[in-house]
């Protein structure tokens, strides 16, 4: 018997699956804690996105923050994914992971010189400004190499996605992007400079974004600024509507079809004769991986119970950072009584939860559990806290399981100490 979590994340006569392997088997060849990604699931999330923007050219650049492992990028990579980056070092693992660089989109609020620098020696599509000074600094940086820096400038479209606050990025008040009222005076300075050259636009206005509408709204903001540019003889070729669909983090619930969003999208950009840009994180690597992590210790007290498991706050942010709901299973099902219970890491803060006063069935000791929905922003944001090394990364298609980045060891940790 069958039952479905998320596509290819399954209970199988009672065992929990990933794309046909049993997570228990997993624990023990590869040890906990462990991120495991399906690769049938990753494929199935990229095309589900992707082929709802099929009526319109566009490109599909990954976010490389949310899951940057190189096999995780090949997978994507393989299937026509470009990818959307923020640092060098994003833009130096997609390129080794075989993206091409014409479909490498760069983002984020404090571009170094040198990263820029990078990024045009690398010939990737556009840089994403956001501010008047950094596009002076592309300009200097592009002069300096001889070239022309293809551009985009990220507009704050100022509407409320209505999401966590820490992941909300479209407001006036955010770091992010500059402001629609200086937009458009912006790329007329822009078209004064010789060495940067404006052929796109790009919004992000937040992530974790369930309510489509949000997308609507801003695209309707950001298309006036394109029709105002168009009229002034700045060519905007690419719409970057950056990413941010959300993901359901229970599996009881549907998640938000992607082509919801293509709908709010497609038919504003297609009257401005635009190739579409997306980048999608979360949407794509987020239900397709999972943490399995043991339970160490358990402890009662007269008003908790406590379940201390092998991962903490350092393999898994998202809980203590925003207090993000992740779904949380045993590796062999059970039924019968539930008891709630908090599901804590051995990292010493307070903070180090996993799951707050959770209903859940009774665990035992050495039991196998998976944290769900992991997959994107997990690994990604995992520290050395507390000198942990880091978790092994695996990933599995259709009954086979491959390690894709080794479990750190306790020399990892100190390799690049100088002991004086
Ligand atoms: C510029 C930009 N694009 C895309 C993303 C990906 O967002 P998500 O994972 O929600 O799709 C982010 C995430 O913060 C971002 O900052």
């Amino acid at each position: 018997m069958k039952e479905e979590l998320f596509p290819f994340i399954y209970y199988e006569n009672g065992k929990l699956k990933i794309d046909g392997v049993d997570a228990e088997k997993l624990a023990k060849e590869f040890g906990t804690p462990l991120y495991v990604y399906s690769q049938s699931a990753l494929e199935y999330w990229f095309r589900e996105f992707d082929s709802a923007f099929s009526s319109v050219e566009h490109i599909t650049c990954f976010a490389v923050k949310s899951n940057s492992n190189l096999s995780i990028l090949k997978v994507l990579g393989n299937l026509g994914a470009g990818a959307d980056t923020v640092s060098k070092g994003e833009i130096f693992r997609a390129l080794n992971a075989g993206i091409d660089p014409k479909k490498i989109v760069f983002a984020g609020v404090g571009k170094r010189p040198d990263e820029i620098e990078y990024g045009l020696e690398k010939g990737i599509l556009m840089f994403n400004v956001e501010s008047e000074s950094e596009l002076y600094t592309i300009n200097r940086v592009a002069e300096r190499l001889g070239k022309v820096a293809p551009i985009a400038f990220r507009v704050n479209p100022e509407v409320d996605a209505k999401t966590h606050p820490y992941i909300s990025t479209g407001l006036k008040t955010s770091k992010f992007g500059v402001t629609f009222d200086e937009a458009v005076e912006l790329y007329r300075k822009a078209k004064e400079l010789r060495n940067v050259e404006p052929i796109g636009i790009h919004f992000h206005i937040g992530s974790q974004i369930t309510d489509v509408s949000a997308f609507g709204e801003a695209t309707r903001k950001v298309a006036e600024i394109v029709r105002e540019l168009h009229s002034i003889g700045i060519e905007i070729k690419y719409f970057d509507a950056g990413g941010g669909l959300g993901i359901n983090y229970n599996p009881s619930e549907p998640p938000v079809p992607t082509k919801a969003l293509a709908d709010q999208l497609i038919p504003l950009v297609k009257k401005l004769g635009c190739t579409l840009v997306l980048e999608p994180g979360r949407r794509i690597a987020g239900n397709a991986g999972v943490l399995l992590t043991k339970v160490i210790y358990k402890k009662e007290r007269e008003e908790k119970l406590f379940y201390i498991v092998d991962a903490g706050m350092n393999d898994l942010a998202r809980p203590s950072l925003y207090k993000a709901y992740h779904h949380i299973v045993p590796a062999i099902k059970k039924e019968g009584e539930l008891r709630k219970a908090d599901v804590v890491g051995p990292i010493c803060e307070t903070g180090d939860v996993l799951a707050e006063d959770r209903e859940l069935p009774l665990l035992r000791e050495e039991e196998i559990i998976a944290i769900l929905s992991a997959g994107a922003y997990g690994f990604t944001m995992a520290s050395n806290y507390n000198s942990r090394p880091k978790p092994a990364e695996v990933i599995v298609k259709d009954g086979k399981a491959k390690v894709i980045r080794q479990r750190e060891n306790l020399g990892d940790l100190i390799s690049r100490e100088v002991l004086f």
